[in-house]
Order: C-alpha cells, then sequence, then structure tokens
C-alpha cells in the first residue's frame, strides 16, 4: 500500500462489490415493502459500516466473500436507522442520499415498517455467513448490543432529549452529553462492524478490543466531521440539505467554534491512528481509512 490512489482503488473494488451483492439481495418484487428497501438502500451513501467488517475480516486472512452477507447486514441496520433518522418525529429530513427520504417518497407509515423491515433482516443476513455457528452467533450477539439499546438507539434517545432544550444547561454536562450522543449514535455501529468481520474469522479477543478503541476514536472523528459537514458542506454533493441550525440540535458546533471542531478532529484521530499501531505494518489500511474518513466532503 504505497500510494494512496492504490488505497482509493483498493476502496471502490470492495465498494462496486458490497453494492453488487445488495442489489443482488434486496427484494426485487413489486410489494410497497420492497420498493421502499430497494429504494433507500440503493439510493446511495459511502458504505462505509459494511467496509469496516471487509477490512476487519480480511485483516485476518479471510476474503471479502466469507463476511458479505455481514457486510450487507451492517448496511441494512445502518440505512434503517436514516430512515427513521428522517422521520417528522424526529429530524424532519426531505432529502439523504441524494433524493427524497423515504417517508417522503412512499408516506410516513411505510418508511416506519421500511426500517423496520430492514432492521429485521439485517440478522436474518448475518446468519448466511459461511463461518460456524458459535461465531455467527457472536456476530449477531455485538449486532444487537451495539445497535440496540445501550448502544445506537441509547445515542439517538439522548440526542432527541437535548433537541431544542439544550441552550439552558450547564456547558460542562453538555459536552459530556455531546461525546456520549456520538459515541453511542455514531462509533457504536463503526465498532460493531469492525468486531463483527473479526469475530466470524475468529480473531482473538485482544484484537476485538484494539478495534472497539480505534473503531471509537475514528467513529467520533466521523460524527464531528458530519457536524460541520451539516452546515458548510456543498450540500449537493452532500446529499442531504441539513438541519441541525433548524432543529436547534445540540451538535459540536453547539459548544465548539469549527477551528475548535477541527482540532477535535485531529485529535480523535491521532487517538485512532495509535491504537490501531499496535498491528505493525498491517495498520497501515486502516490508518488510510482514517484519513479517508475525516478529509471527506460528504
Ligand atoms: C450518516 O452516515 C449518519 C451518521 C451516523 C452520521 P453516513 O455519512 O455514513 O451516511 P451514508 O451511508 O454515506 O449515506
Ligand atoms: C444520525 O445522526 C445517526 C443515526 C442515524 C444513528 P445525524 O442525524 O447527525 O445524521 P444525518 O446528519 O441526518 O445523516
Ligand atoms: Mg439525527
Ligand atoms: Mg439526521
Ligand atoms: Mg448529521
Amino acid at each position: 500500500m504505497k500510494k494512496s490512489f492504490e488505497f482509493k482503488k483498493y476502496l471502490s473494488k470492495r465498494i462496486e462489490y458490497v453494492n453488487l451483492v445488495l442489489e443482488k439481495i434486496l427484494p426485487k418484487d413489486n410489494s410497497t415493502i420492497s420498493k421502499g428497501m430497494r429504494y433507500s438502500v440503493l439510493a446511495g451513501g459511502k458504505r462505509l459500516r459494511p467496509i469496516l467488517v471487509i477490512l476487519a475480516a480480511e485483516f485476518f486472512g479471510a476474503k471479502a466473500r466469507d463476511v458479505i452477507y455481514a457486510a450487507c447486514a451492517v448496511e441494512y441496520m445502518h440505512t434503517y436507522s436514516l430512515v427513521h433518522d428522517d422521520l417528522p418525529a424526529m429530524d424532519n429530513d426531505d432529502l439523504r442520499r441524494g433524493v427524497l427520504t423515504n417517508h417522503k417518497k412512499f408516506g410516513e407509515a411505510s418508511a416506519i415498517l421500511c426500517g423496520d423491515a430492514l432492521l429485521t433482516e439485517s440478522f436474518n443476513l448475518i446468519t448466511k455467513s459461511k463461518c460456524s455457528e458459535k461465531n455467527i452467533n457472536e456476530a449477531i450477539k455485538v449486532l444487537a448490543n451495539y445497535a440496540g439499546y445501550k448502544g445506537m438507539i441509547a445515542g439517538q434517545v439522548e440526542d432527541t432529549i437535548q433537541t431544542g432544550v439544550w441552550n439552558s444547561e450547564n456547558k460542562v454536562l453538555l459536552k459530556e452529553k455531546l461525546k456520549f450522543i456520538h459515541i453511542q449514535k455514531t462509533a457504536a455501529l463503526m465498532i460493531a462492524s469492525l468486531k463483527i468481520g473479526a469475530i466470524l474469522i475468529g480473531a482473538d479477543k485482544g484484537s476485538l478490543k484494539v478495534f472497539e478503541n480505534y473503531g471509537k476514536n475514528m467513529g467520533i472523528a466521523f460524527q464531528i466531521t458530519d457536524d460541520i459537514l451539516d452546515v458548510y458542506a456543498d450540500k449537493k454533493l452532500l446529499g442531504k440539505k441539513g438541519s441541525d441550525i433548524k432543529n436547534n440540535k445540540l451538535t459540536t458546533l453547539s459548544l465548539y467554534t469549527k477551528q475548535e471542531a477541527e482540532k477535535k478532529i485531529e485529535e480523535y484521530m491521532k487517538k485512532a491512528k495509535k491504537t490501531i499501531a499496535v498491528f505493525g505494518d498491517k495498520s497501515e489500511i486502516f490508518v488510510k481509512l482514517a484519513d479517508y474518513i475525516t478529509s471527506r466532503t460528504y
């Protein structure tokens, strides 16, 4: 992995593979639910979480195809979270991945049910992995724990609770709450993706811990970047309109200047890279991924 274009080539090959399989496994019939699922999953997206599954598995010598169903499973889980996040009761957004949000296209009830369908089907997908039953069982537990009420949902709940009311709270406390939101709503599914890829291949506990720390710091940096992009990005490139200010959300920019936020990204990335450095030469791909994630424009 000498030049950066090699990494980009590596990445786009895997994204292409994920997209190919997603297209193949998504239901193709004419029912409202199938159309809704295909619409939101195939609308685009960076496919970061499936890439994390594949990268972690490849790190232990497996092939992408060994974990491809698990990679698609985390993308289903992620897409469901976006469909629900955009609903009027949550962020009330009408653009996602460059197209109308699911509820704008199919109606609110259909969008809720589409999210439900993607969420439940993600567990079904993991069971199709060509790995031992014991490892599949462990991977399912990880997905349920990190995406569930102690993970991503906990973050979304705190995010919702703070919306519109955070201004009057103590700033020190708010900084802690913001970090909690970032770890839970965003980093948790990234940690889960890395762990799932590693667990399916039978990784040792020590390596899982390293992935957990790397995923946590990288995930926080990812969400700080998301908060900055919400305000400053070219919205055409971003594929969403940006609604944090309109919704009076508690985000990084509520508590820090843009410059401070950028410094925080650097700090968390440094931590992530330091953690992964214990893997020696083999860590390079994860370092490149960290740089790619925070230098993104969408
Ligand atoms: C958006 O995630 C939601 C967050 C957790 C910040 P992404 O920025 O990865 O969205 P897609 O998958 O590329 O559309
Ligand atoms: C959403 O965070 C996180 C989840 C969907 C779990 P945001 O609300 O910041 O994501 P965007 O900006 O709408 O993509
Ligand atoms: Mg939100
Ligand atoms: Mg949102
Ligand atoms: Mg956002």
